[in-house]
C-alpha cells in the first residue's frame, strides 16, 4: 500500500516571521496525524527556520525549485547541494515556473536529474492548460511532459509525480475526483511502460489544483490518487490540517 502524501506549496507567500507563525500554529496537530506523509514547501529563505521548528517531528520539508548546477557563478540561484542539507523534497516543473520563467521540458529534465543525483526527492509537476484540455489533448500533453522530464532517468528513486491541470490551479475550479483519477491512472500506465509494473504500483501520483478542506475527501477516496499538492489552502492552518486529517481517515477505513 502506498502511504498518501500531502504537500503544502506556499509559493511566493509568507515572510520569515509569517512562515514561523504558520508552522508554529500547525506543528503540534500536524505532527500527531499518522498514515500520511506531510511535507511543507515554504520559500527558500524560510527553509532553515522551518527546518529547526519541525526537527524531531513527523513533518518533512521541501523546496519549491532548484538550479541544476552544483555550484558556481549563477547569481541568485540555489543548488541541489545547498538543499540536501535542509530538506528531503523539491518541487520541479511547476506550471508557474513553466509559464512565467520559461522552463522547458529540457530544463525540467536537467533539474530532475540534478535533484536525484543530490539525493533529493523531486515532486515533478505535469498538467495540461485549459485550451489543451478543451481540445482533448490532456493525455498527449501529460505523456509528453512526463517522458521529457524522465529522459535518461533509469530509476524513480522515491520521486513523486503531481498531476496539476493548469486550469485548476488557483482558480477555485478543481477537477472532479473522477477526472483526476482517470488521468492519474493514465500517467501510472505510462510509468509502467517506461519502467515496470512495480515502479508504477509504488509511485505516488498526487492531484493538485484548488484542493480545499471541502473537496479533499472526494480526491483522496480515488484509488489512483496518492495525495495532494495544496497551494492556497496550505496557507490556512485549519484548512491544511483538515485536508491532512481527512486523508488519514480515508486511509484508516
Ligand atoms: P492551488 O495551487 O491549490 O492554490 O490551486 C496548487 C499548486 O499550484 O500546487
Amino acid at each position: 500500500m502506498r502511504v498518501p502524501l500531502i504537500a503544502g506549496n506556499w509559493k511566493m507567500n509568507t515572510t520569515l516571521s509569517e512562515a514561523i507563525e504558520l508552522v508554529s500554529g500547525i506543528l503540534r496537530e500536524l505532527d500527531k496525524i499518522d498514515n500520511v506523509d506531510k511535507v511543507l514547501c515554504p520559500p527558500f529563505i524560510s527553509l532553515a527556520a522551518v527546518g529547526e521548528l519541525i526537527k524531531g517531528s513527523s513533518i518533512k520539508l521541501g523546496a519549491q525549485n532548484l538550479y541544476f548546477v552544483e555550484k558556481g557563478a549563477y547569481t541568485g540561484e540555489i543548488s541541489p547541494l545547498m538543499l540536501t542539507d535542509l530538506c528531503e523534497f523539491v518541487i520541479i516543473g511547476h506550471s508557474e515556473r513553466r509559464q512565467y520563467f520559461n522552463e522547458t521540458g529540457e530544463i525540467v529534465n536537467k533539474k530532475v536529474q540534478a535533484a536525484l543525483k543530490a539525493g533529493l526527492k523531486p515532486i515533478l509537476c505535469i498538467g495540461e492548460r485549459l485550451e489543451e484540455n478543451e481540445a482533448g489533448l490532456t493525455e498527449e500533453v501529460v505523456t509528453r511532459q512526463l517522458r521529457s522530464a524522465l529522459t535518461g532517468i533509469d530509476r524513480l528513486s522515491g520521486m513523486i509525480i503531481a498531476y496539476e491541470p493548469v486550469w485548476a490551479i488557483g482558480t477555485g475550479k478543481a477537477a472532479t475526483g473522477e477526472q483526476a483519477n482517470q488521468t492519474i491512472g493514465f500517467i501510472r500506465r505510462n510509468i509502467s511502460e517506461l519502467y515496470d509494473t512495480e515502479a508504477a504500483q509504488n509511485v505516488r501520483i498526487l492531484y493538485g489544483g484548488s484542493v480545499t478542506a471541502e473537496n479533499a475527501t472526494e480526491f483522496m477516496q480515488q484509488p489512483e490518487i496518492g495525495g495532494a499538492l495544496v497551494g492556497g489552502a496550505s496557507l490556512k492552518a485549519d484548512q491544511f490540517l483538515s485536508i491532512v486529517r481527512q486523508t488519514s481517515e480515508i486511509r484508516r477505513r
